[in-house]
């Protein structure tokens, strides 16, 4: 198979970083990722709590700097049947993965995917006959999704799940709009698994379209992929828009995809392993616990409709991509800090929001409960909109809880400024709005898993007053020659 080449450059030459040509699979990916340091590989780790485990540890030690983890000679599985987790949690990974240039500062990532996206054209995907996918097909009888080391993540779970770091593709009913959403995977039996779809996502949408013509909903699960398309799948791309053309547009090149075989749903031609089958309205089966993103077991066990899976199609030496959420940090709390950051902000500047310094999503709020914008304040109620449109924004909507609006001086991602500018800047009476009915998650834990899925939104202004700005107290530290001049001069006491 020609794993390694590429289909010719589709007419949307983005500017890249280091890699001139983007992966053209995860396995390059991988390889690139060893290349830069960035991988650990780990052998003889169990599915059953061991992988979780192993994963969490490393998550700890390191925030923000550790690296992809390759698990490999899973107890009970062929010795080439391989997880790999941690994929997009570190900012030279994200990078990379985005094709933008290497930096270990997470704003530089940031400030290059928003100056990205000034450039970036969405690139449909493009079918081919042909793809490494197609190595291995399981038809009907023989499917077994454990035939794959699904793991069973941490103790409280309700099962394993081979869907965590992945992408669920559905079609409109009523359109030709394809998404792509990156949903939770529970391995019910051989050819049975859940799908727990937020209410309020495109995904859970288009399924209860299909549900209300009492049609079974198709679906095509990708359980090993890009991780470019891994990144378009888990944040909040526009309504209508393909989760394939977003991802392509960064790529430069069109993604390649085949037909899968019974709903002609797009297949990634160089997928790990896909599940293809339907959703059915009327066949319920419980589904999680499972330990989630905002590092609680909320959202209990409740029936869902499952998918009764039909095709399997995997390539030779398969990899499982496996995302490990628990109490932050995790692997997507750090992917989801740089990609929200960024999202938002585009977004933000696209409302008409000026003066932006930078956005930050902190880590502690699992990129998304606590957002914090810089501006350099320009007009009258300029903080107060900056405040409205990060927390409106979509890709800020969901489950956020606080935003902050700081001036120019303070670094968002600097909790400890953020904190003293909060501290100093805002009076809570006069500078805290609070936004009700907001869209949140069943995982809230402050929902009790719902059915009641709003939540209240403090936007928290914490800059000096604009219409007595220039009067405010003067910051008590070093000017910035002094301060030169002080490093030069005994900056060896620094050690
Ligand atoms: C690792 C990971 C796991 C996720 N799990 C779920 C999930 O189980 N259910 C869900 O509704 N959203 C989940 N999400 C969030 C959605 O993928 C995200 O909101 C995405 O934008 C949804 O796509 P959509 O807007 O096209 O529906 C997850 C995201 C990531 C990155």
């Amino acid at each position: 198979m020609d794993i390694g080449t590429h289909a010719q450059l589709a007419p949307n030459p983005v500017r890249r970083g280091e890699f001139a040509q983007p992966h053209a699979d995860l396995r390059e990916w991988i390889a690139r990722v060893e290349s830069i340091g960035e991988l650990l590989r780990v052998s003889g780790a169990h599915w059953h709590l061991e992988i979780g485990a192993v994963a969490e540890m490393i998550y700890r030690a390191r925030p923000g700097t550790s690296p992809a983890i390759l698990f490999e000679n899973i107890p009970g599985y062929p010795a080439d049947f391989r997880i790999l987790t941690g994929v997009t949690n570190s900012p030279q990974r994200l990078a990379l993965t985005l094709g933008l240039p290497l930096s270990k500062q997470p704003l530089d990532v940031v400030r290059s995917y928003r100056d990205r996206m000034k450039l970036h054209r969405l690139t449909d995907n493009v079918y081919v006959d042909r793809g490494p996918v197609l190595e291995n097909i399981d038809r009907d009888d023989a499917v077994d999704v454990f035939k794959f080391p699904a793991p069973f993540l941490h103790e409280g779970d309700g099962g394993r799940y081979i869907g965590t770091c992945c992408m669920v593709v559905m079609r409109d009913p009523d359109s030709e709009w394809v998404n792509v959403g990156c949903y939770r995977v529970q391995g019910h039996d051989r050819n049975t698994v859940g799908l727990r779809i937020t209410p309020g996502k495109h995904g859970a949408a288009i399924r209860d379209k299909y549900f209300k013509q009492g049609k079974p909903c198709p679906v095509v699960i990708v359980c090993g992929q890009d991780p470019l398309l891994y990144l378009a799948a888990g944040n909040e791309v526009a309504y209508g828009v393909s989760e394939f053309a977003y991802a392509g547009g960064h790529r430069g090149i069109a993604f390649e995809t085949l037909k899968s075989e019974l709903h002609g749903l797009p297949v990634p031609a160089h997928a790990e392993i896909v599940l293809e089958g339907e959703c059915m309205p009327d066949m319920l089966r419980p589904e999680g616990p499972f330990g989630e993103w905002t590092g609680y077991y909320a959202g209990a066990r409740k029936d869902d409709p499952a998918v009764r899976v039909q095709r399997v199609y995997y390539r030779n030496s398969p990899i499982l991509t496996v995302g490990a959420p628990t109490r932050p940090p995790f692997d997507d709390s750090f992917s989801k800090c740089i990609m929200k950051s960024a999202m938002i902000w585009d977004q933000a500047e696209r409302a008409g929001l000026p003066g932006v310094q930078g956005v930050w999503c902190h880590e502690a709020g699992v990129g998304r409960l606590f957002n914090v914008v810089s501006i350099k304040q320009l007009y009258h109620g300029h903080a107060n909109q900056a405040a409205l449109l990060v927390a409106g924004a979509h890709a800020g909507n969901f489950a956020n809880r606080f935003v902050v609006v700081v001036d120019e001086d303070i670094d968002p991602t600097n909790l400890f400024d953020v904190l003293w500018a909060m501290n100093t800047r805002c009076d809570p009476a006069s500078h805290i709005e609070i936004l009700r009915r907001m869209w949140t998650s069943p995982l809230d834990p402050l929902t009790r898993g719902g059915p009641e899925l709003h939540n209240s939104r403090a936007l928290i202004v914490a800059c000096r007053p604009y219409e007595w700005r220039d009067e405010f107290p003067r910051v008590v530290e070093a000017s910035p020659e002094l301060r030169a001049a002080t490093l030069e001069k005994w900056g060896h006491l620094l050690g």
